[in-house]
């Protein structure tokens, strides 16, 4: 008897000190809130974390397939992950993000059943709230194990906080499984720093197939046909170009095609290799001049509504088209729409032919708290089974050429033949060709123009800008 109350009282003063261990290692505010798509602020902070079954744990710990440095073995990595913890950070909140997301934290738990996973997202579309956050915390010494980075310049901005990774990438295979453009844009100062899960397209138009069909309309291929359709919309009260704005970066993403489609693909890639020439081009002032023309057919409300409340209008009928990546049909497709029926998709109007790519990957922290959970993350985010089960929900395609493809839908089995066949171009807006400094201010100025509309205002902001792509 008195034996039973000891152990009891024994057992119970073990789980006290165990969870104030616990809490004392627990990663400190993360400033974020978990898939609520509250806008998140430095201070607004609860991480929302999920946990794997114990169940599974005994049946899928043998079969992880972590890195032989994660995983000397996973076995020893689960086993050390038991009291473990791997904090994601992300701004994947909205549709068809944050599905895939989860679908990928599903297969990790299943390869790594000991650890919890705390998924630090900040909602705002393309990071414009998270990178904010992530810097102040990276400032402050408290990265997160892992968060989420665009490949290419954008990566530059780290690289003061992250390992590199270009051992691993071999030991993983990786590198025989993913395509050269990938590769050599991974590669920053001689080292691969991040594992890229996806190819998203940044120049593409969606449009409602029955307003469509009921105007006797065809999706637009040139600007010439667009601003026929958006006349035809008008004159029926239907908004014809839904654009926000709340998200920060809508009009910059409408305005990468649209430099786009006005220089071609050669000409619109220099304009980021930091040439000021290339800037000074007539042809820039046309394609501002083209952007101004196309926000005269869009909703007045742009500010006030986020590149998904855009994605709704369409889905709606209330607008007829809408320009954005495709997480938007990652955003349909949450939405239980289905391709052709309740969404058509075409390359944004004047740049067929073109695949503007973006990839996004994840890196390993300098000094992550949970550096052996985040390895075990980092081989499933480059994984087949991780990309197949990410990118269907996501809108994208895999950054890996392996896929199963019948695991992806029309739009999506269309898009990897596009990338395959098509010339490539890199996005501004998501970081294939540019560092967040410049980023900040070519977002912030496009919105700004979004609602003054001043032509040369903006191209004076721009050229100022221009020294921010290096850094
Ligand atoms: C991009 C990102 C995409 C998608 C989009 C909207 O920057 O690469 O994965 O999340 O923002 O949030």
């Amino acid at each position: 008897m008195f034996g039973t109350r000891r152990w009891t009282l024994l057992a119970a003063l073990l789980t006290l000190v165990s969870v104030i261990l616990a809490s004392c290692g627990a990663p400190a505010d993360t400033g974020t809130t978990g898939n609520t798509g509250t806008t998140g602020s430095p201070a607004a902070s609860t991480a929302a974390a999920t946990n794997a079954s114990p169940s599974a744990a005994a049946s899928t710990a043998a079969t992880t397939s972590a890195s032989p440095s994660a995983a000397a073995g996973t076995t020893a990595g689960s086993a050390a992950a038991g009291a473990g913890k791997l904090e994601i950070f992300s701004w994947w909140t909205n549709g068809g993000e944050a599905d895939g997301l989860n679908a990928m934290f599903e297969v990790y738990k299943q390869q790594n059943p000991g650890v919890d996973i705390v998924n630090a997202t900040v909602a705002g579309g393309a990071g414009t709230n998270a990178k904010a956050v992530l810097q102040t915390r990276l400032a402050g010494g408290q990265p997160p194990d892992s968060w989420q980075v665009h490949a290419g310049r954008e990566t530059l901005s780290y690289v003061d906080n992250l390992e590199p990774l270009t051992q691993f990438f071999k030991e993983q295979g990786f590198d025989k499984v993913m395509p050269q453009l990938l590769l050599d844009q991974l590669q920053i100062n001689g080292e691969i720093y991040t594992v890229p899960v996806n190819i998203h397209r940044s120049n593409m138009l969606w449009y409602n197939p029955k307003v469509f069909q009921d105007n006797n309309l065809q999706p637009p291929k040139t600007m010439e046909e667009f601003f026929t359709a958006a006349d035809a919309l008008k004159a029926k009260n239907i908004t014809p170009l839904a654009v926000g704005g709340k998200d920060g970066f809508e009009a910059a993403h409408l305005f990468e095609s649209v430099l786009l489609a006005t220089l071609g693909p050669e000409d619109y890639t220099k304009l980021w290799t930091g040439d000021a020439t290339a800037w000074a081009d007539p042809r820039v002032a046309q394609a501002i001049e083209t952007m101004s023309r196309m926000l005269s057919y869009a909703n007045e409300d742009r500010s006030a509504i986020g590149w998904s409340d855009a994605a709704q209008r369409v889905l709606d009928g209330k607008a007829g088209m809408t320009i954005m990546g495709d997480w938007a049909e990652g955003y349909f497709l949450s939405k239980g729409a289905k391709v052709n029926t309740d969404f058509g998709y075409a390359a944004a109007p004047g740049t067929d032919g073109v695949f503007m790519w973006l990839s996004d990957s994840f890196g390993l922290a300098k000094g992550a708290p949970h550096a052996e959970a985040a390895r075990a993350w980092l081989a499933v985010a480059g994984s087949k089974e991780g990309q197949d089960a990410f990118n269907p929900k996501k809108g994208s395609i895999p950054a890996r050429t392996d896929a199963d493809k019948s695991l992806y839908d029309e739009y999506l089995q269309w898009s990897m033949e596009q990338f395959a066949s098509n010339t490539l171009a890199p996005s501004a807006t998501h970081g294939a060709a540019t560092t967040n400094a410049f980023q900040q201010t070519w977002s912030n100025s496009l919105e700004v123009f979004s609602s003054n509309l001043d032509v040369e205002e903006l191209i004076a902001t721009l050229e100022d800008a221009i020294g921010d792509l290096s850094q």
